[in-house]
């Protein structure tokens, strides 16, 4: 029987090994990302820079977040599955911001909701704890904050700004956030908020010494056709063997080899 990666799974690992976490939007990378073993699929708000065209991710609204988020619930995962609460939507009154997370995880199939927040916002999140919504806090950079900062940046660099990162961190695992993710956040920052709260840190961005990673799946893939950030490493060069792929069909279906049997392989080469 397939064992689910849950919420206490993840608060396990603290200390034991690196959480792998990665980005996904659709069915089958989903499946892919889980047959590699990752623990956590975050179906995160980057879908709208990622995959739909947008230039960030503020225009990605709830609709557009139930709806990447079942398509890769129904790739029904080992790793858990969390959803980002889109743009301004967590600052609408508590009833709203309820009923969001609802459907992220009634409709969508998350297990837990992923939000962009400050201490500000500690006493809503401990009442969706309450609730019974799982909630990873997301600090540091906060990219639904773009058109307020003007651009994104590592934050925590300055002594005013380390603190105050430290802080958010501090109150929204007293919230109840069963794990906090780090986004360019300064490294000596990331491993302080690290060591002091008891909960997972995930990191983006933030340097080696936090309990686990994430990156976008587009970028750790190679398939990023916009911008990557310097952090982030490409394991593999998707987009070249899709441009590859597109490329061949395009020429069989030109020079009426497709359809067709496919041309025969070369003989084999003798070996001695
Ligand atoms: O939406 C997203 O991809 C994120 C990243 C920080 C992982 O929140």
């Amino acid at each position: 029987m397939r064992v689910k990666t849950t919420t206490q799974t993840l608060r396990r690992l603290k200390g034991v090994r690196p959480i792998v976490a990665v980005t996904a939007y659709d069915t089958p990378t989903a499946r892919l990302a889980d047959a590699a073993g990752v623990d956590l699929i975050l179906v995160g708000d980057s879908v709208g820079n990622v995959m739909l065209g947008f230039d960030s991710t503020v225009p990605v609204n709830l609709d557009m977040m139930v709806h990447h988020t079942s398509a890769v619930a129904r790739a029904n995962t080992r790793a858990m599955v969390a959803a980002d609460v889109p743009f301004a939507e967590a600052h609408f009154d508590f009833e709203r911001v309820l009923a969001s997370c609802q459907r992220l995880i009634q409709v969508g199939g998350a297990a837990a909701v992923k939000v962009e927040a400050t201490s500000a916002q500690a006493p809503m999140i401990a009442r969706l704890v309450e609730a019974g919504i799982p909630v990873w806090g997301h600090v540091g950079l906060k990219p639904q904050q773009l058109h307020t900062l003007g651009k994104y940046r590592k934050f925590g660099r300055t002594a005013d700004e380390a603190e105050s990162v430290l802080a958010d961190a501090l109150a929204l695992e007293a919230a109840g956030c069963f794990a906090l993710l780090l986004e360019l956040t300064d490294a000596a920052v990331a491993a302080r908020i690290t060591a002091r709260v008891a909960v997972p840190t995930v990191g983006i961005g933030a340097g080696p010494d936090v309990d686990g990673q994430i990156l976008v799946c587009a970028d750790l893939l190679g398939l990023n056709t916009g911008y990557v950030p310097g952090f982030a490493r490409a394991f593999a060069e998707v987009g070249d063997v899709m441009a590859r792929g597109f490329a061949a069909y395009t020429e069989a279906v030109r020079q009426r080899t497709f359809p067709g049997s496919p041309p025969a392989a070369p003989p084999a080469e003798p070996t001695s």
